[in-house]
């Protein structure tokens, strides 16, 4: 009977005659490939189209060990990326804490000692131009600061590119302590309370650090120099040059580009030439799909098979460099998901977070719809965070319920079907809902990357309004 009220319910092959090639379910291949594909070529393009500057993005993943089963990846992947989400949690109270105590503003760059995004799972990734040479950064939404590693290097992870040299590019200059880029800083790193590091006689540059829950950090001197976005420069631009950098999570490449919210990030240091407005869309995994990331708000350079619809951001002014929207309801197979929880509102929208994760109650409402529809399946063994799962095995074919998340102003987004399930093993005897409960109902919720796959989402930090329409994502 559920059936009968899906709207558009979707059919997904499961190519089970794949077996043995590990290739079956494409949806879900993380890893080797994608890896290997930016090796084979992470100058990725970007190019010029009226009033809008396009970056060819791509999934980025800093695994694996070949030898690796995909169980094991997913593994890895999944408690990584749950180590994210904690680690926004702490985050996000932290500009809490900041906001009431109002001395951070105050005091001058700073060293934060425990948080920072964890950065295994940001995975996708974008080429730039810096100082005469190029850098290929992750993309994260919930990072101000963008970082390079940087020469002389005292310590740096294994990049493909060649390191950035402060000392052969004329542009490059330091940021000095008594600069408001050094004040905000701060904010940027999202710590208060720490000793001032800036401007003692044997720290005269103003340094930055920034410390990941599993040791990974990045440190250096914030600094300025021409960054180049296909072709359109932006001088002077504030970033930090990272001479001490550590962590498997950011693979091979140079560093990662900060689209948060806040004064610091790519957007707001752009906002002149871009309006304050970029957007993305998220290729799938598999194969050699790419997507893009477009700084402006012209739209004629989006592919959108549907109309654009906005909602507005929840502002507040401790938000840090967090977007937060307002979450008012989730349908499943067209069928509305009740939960007390939705009262509550505020959800991040995350590039960096893989899996969405809901508070407590959310979760499982949705999770009650996702049992009830897909009754017909046995139930499966939880696998990680993700515990609502199937054994699907020798089915042919799978009807997926249709998932849409619910925006402030009756704004419904269809999640790509792609992203409702994950497929942990290749024999689909572990077929999971691609989503997971936060610990408690005052945690925030997060939209991860999974379900934002084929959508573009469009930031506009000036009308402060998020935008989504369905995309078949290609760069353009
Ligand atoms: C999944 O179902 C298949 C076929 O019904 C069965 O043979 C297999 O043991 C099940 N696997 C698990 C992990 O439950
Ligand atoms: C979220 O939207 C609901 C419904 O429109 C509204 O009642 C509530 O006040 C909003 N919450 C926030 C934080 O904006």
């Amino acid at each position: 009977m559920a059936w009968g009220a899906c709207i558009a319910a979707l059919l997904l092959l499961l190519l089970l005659a794949a077996a043995g090639s590990n290739g079956g379910v494409h949806c879900l291949e993380q890893g080797s490939r994608s890896r290997r594909a930016l090796q084979g070529r992470h100058h990725l393009r970007s190019r010029a189209v009226g009033g809008a500057t396009v970056l060819e993005l791509r999934h980025h993943s800093f695994s694996s060990a070949p030898s690796k089963s995909r169980e094991e990846e997913a593994d890895a992947l999944l408690s990584s990326d749950a180590a994210r989400v904690a680690s926004l949690q702490r985050r996000i109270e932290n500009y809490r804490l900041i906001g009431s105590s109002g001395e951070a503003a105050a005091s001058k760059a700073q060293v934060p000692v425990t948080s920072g995004a964890k950065l295994r799972t940001l995975n996708y990734v974008a080429t730039v131009g810096l100082g005469g040479g190029e850098a290929t950064v992750i993309v994260d939404t919930a990072s101000e600061l963008t970082w390079v590693q940087c020469k002389p290097c005292d310590s740096c992870h294994d990049q493909q590119e060649p390191l950035f040299d402060p000392s052969s590019s004329p542009s490059y200059a330091a940021v000095p302590c008594d600069s408001p880029s050094c004040d905000a800083l701060q904010v940027a790193t999202g710590m208060s309370g720490s000793p001032p590091a800036c401007g003692a006689a044997d720290r005269p540059a103003c340094s930055y650090t920034l410390s990941y829950r599993d040791g990974s950090y990045s440190r250096g001197v914030l600094a300025r120099d021409r960054l180049s976005l296909a072709g359109e420069a932006v001088d002077g631009f504030v970033f930090g040059c990272g001479t001490s950098n550590q962590g498997a999570p950011f693979g091979g490449t140079s560093g990662l580009m900060g689209l948060g919210r806040s004064q610091l990030s790519l957007v707001s240091q752009t906002a002149d030439q871009f309006g304050g407005v970029f957007s993305y869309c998220l290729p799938l995994k598999e194969s050699d799909s790419s997507g893009s990331l477009v700084l402006g708000d012209d739209s004629s350079v989006y592919r959108n098979s549907t109309p654009i619809v906005y909602t507005s951001m929840v502002s507040d002014p401790l938000q840090g460099p967090f977007y937060f929207l307002n979450l008012t309801g989730i349908t499943v197979g067209g069928q509305e998901v009740g939960s007390p929880g939705f009262s509550a509102g505020k959800v991040i929208v995350d590039s960096g977070t893989v899996i969405t994760s809901l508070v407590p109650s959310i979760y499982s409402a949705v999770k009650a719809e996702f049992l009830s529809q897909l009754a017909e399946y046995p139930q499966a063994p939880a696998f990680s965070i993700l515990d609502t799962c199937f054994n699907m095995t020798g089915l042919s074919e799978v009807q997926v319920p249709s998932l849409k998340l619910v925006f402030n102003g009756g704004v419904e987004v269809e999640v790509d079907s792609s992203g409702v399930l994950y497929f942990v093993s290749s024999d689909s005897s572990q077929v999971c809902l691609a989503m997971a409960a936060l610990r408690s109902e005052y945690e925030t919720s997060i939209i991860g990357n999974y379900q934002q796959k084929n959508l573009r989402v469009i930031f506009d930090t000036s009308a402060s309004q998020v935008g989504f329409a369905q995309e078949t994502c290609g760069y353009i």
